[in-house]
């Protein structure tokens, strides 16, 4: 009786303490969210202490000054109670930070961290919105000793952005890191005359007083170095893929000669989806420009294009819209999972043209054999420095060797599971190389390995296997 007693005394002392009235939330313990996101080559790339959800980013912009007026919406929930977070900005002025419509304390540091203290802390599980006022002329990253990056302006005024890994933070604040997909949509104002490109669906536009507003809207999460913006005087396109996603393709003044690449979208995309299953993209098309650039990219659902930009640019660019776009990397360590796959899809491309891709891998065997260079750049954990190494021709011969050691049906599971698996997320080369195991019904990291950590041509039995067995 007694004991019984105490023990229902000490349970309501107990519930008394730790479950505070309903009206009082637990309490809080708020720190600051890390200025990075953890990526081992660009460390101080994204943040952390949110998950990006939303951006909504507004500008206007002008092509006569190259000014830029700004103001971005970003929706995160905190992933810890923070007192504070980054945004990554480059350059431009801010004029005012709201965290849920209150005014919230900023300061810039270093490269890109634009630092947030909003008036009280932000409970871990919470959603928040962070709207940011800007303004000023972008900037462009130099090309000498690095690739182009950031905004970039046409000789007639216009002005396009590409760069990988970053270019989002050139024009809106932003958690600038693969590892943070979120949706996207752009409203963008600009003198009547120009017409502004972006990603994913064409809302419409509106013209008034001498100005022209567009929306776009990308549904699927987006990595932020695939968001994209491109104002200028283009010829535009608009069709659709069979089962009616819209295509939307710009030609700039200059490139209009490359609607006839342009036009055959819908062949290339049928052909990707023959071998990488169903478009995983709401929307289709590309940015043709006339531009001089050292790189195409695979902008979400519409790729941007240099002037010297062919057909099989065309398959390479959407063949990323599965491999690293619909699926990206968690870390640029993994690229291979972008470039390895996107370059193999043009040697598919000339296989549908009846090249015979073993001649084409013996051949090429041969002409590297005694390249010391091209056997020692490794196609994961590169290296920050040789990032873009390798990929583009050493990734094609170790995804044809892989292909011929797992036989057809195999690589093809392979392929289609592994975008089904990561459709609209991320995954990893270490998840990967499991699948590749699991698929091939036996331990592959041996094989793996050799081709695409090792340094040096793989041994024989890795070199030609299956049917390229001598
Ligand atoms: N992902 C782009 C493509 O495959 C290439 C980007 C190259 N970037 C660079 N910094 N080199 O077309
Ligand atoms: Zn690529």
């Amino acid at each position: 009786m007694r004991s019984r007693r105490i023990a229902v005394l000490a349970l309501t002392g107990v519930l008394a303490l730790s479950a505070c009235s309903p009206d009082e939330p637990p309490p809080m313990h708020p720190a600051p969210g890390a200025s990075g996101g953890g990526d081992p080559y660009f460390p101080d790339d994204g943040n952390g202490g949110y998950d990006a959800l939303d951006y909504h980013v507004d500008v206007g912009y002008d092509p006569a000054s190259g000014r830029l007026d700004g103001d971005t919406t970003v929706t995160a929930k905190a992933t810890q109670d923070l007192s504070s977070f980054n945004l990554d900005l480059r350059g431009l002025d801010v004029a005012s930070v709201d965290v849920d419509g209150q005014p919230a304390r900023f300061t810039r540091e270093k490269q890109h961290e634009l630092v947030v203290t909003p008036s009280g802390p932000l409970r871990a599980g919470s959603t928040f919105k962070t709207r940011v006022r800007y303004s000023g002329v972008p900037a462009k990253t130099p090309h000498e000793g690095g690739p182009e990056n950031g905004w970039a302006k046409t000789e007639d005024g216009g002005a396009y952005l590409v760069g990988e890994p970053h270019s989002a933070s050139f024009w809106y604040p932003v958690n600038e890191t693969p590892r943070d997909k979120a949706t996207f949509s752009v409203t963008a104002h600009v003198p009547e005359g120009w017409t502004v490109l972006s990603n994913g669906r064409e809302q419409g536009n509106t013209t008034k007083d001498g100005k022209t507003t567009t929306t776009w809207t990308e549904p699927n999460p987006i990595a932020s170095y695939l968001t994209t913006i491109a104002i200028d005087k283009f010829t535009v396109k608009r069709s659709a893929l069979p089962d009616g996603t819209p295509i939307v393709s710009a030609y700039a003044p200059g490139a209009e000669a490359r609607e006839a690449t342009g036009d055959r979208l819908p062949e290339v995309i049928a052909f990707l989806e023959s071998k990488f299953g169903p478009y995983p993209q709401s929307a289709a098309g590309g940015i043709y420009l006339d531009e001089d650039i050292h790189f195409s990219l695979e902008t979400q659902t519409r790729p941007t294009y240099a002037k010297w930009a062919e057909i099989l640019t065309v398959v390479h660019e959407n063949a990323h819209q599965w491999f690293g776009d619909s699926v990206s990397l968690n870390s640029w360590s993994d690229i291979c999972l972008n470039e390895c796959f996107a370059s193999y899809a043009q040697w598919l491309w000339g296989e549908r043209e009846g090249q015979n891709l073993d001649d084409r891998y013996r051949a090429a065997i041969e002409i590297t054999r005694g390249s010391t260079d091209f056997w020692a750049q490794k196609l994961v954990d590169m290296g920050q420095e040789h990032l873009f190494q390798g990929v583009y021709d050493k990734g094609i011969l170790a995804m044809h060797a892989l292909r011929r050691e797992l036989g057809e049906p195999a690589f093809a599971t392979l392929l289609h599971d592994w975008v089904t698996q990561h459709r609209g997320a991320n995954g990893t080369w270490a998840e990967f190389e499991k699948l590749v195991s699991r698929v091939a019904g036996r331990d592959l990291s041996g094989f793996l390995a050799d081709w695409f950590k090792g340094t040096k041509l793989p041994a024989d039995r890795n070199l030609y296997p299956g049917a390229l067995r001598p």
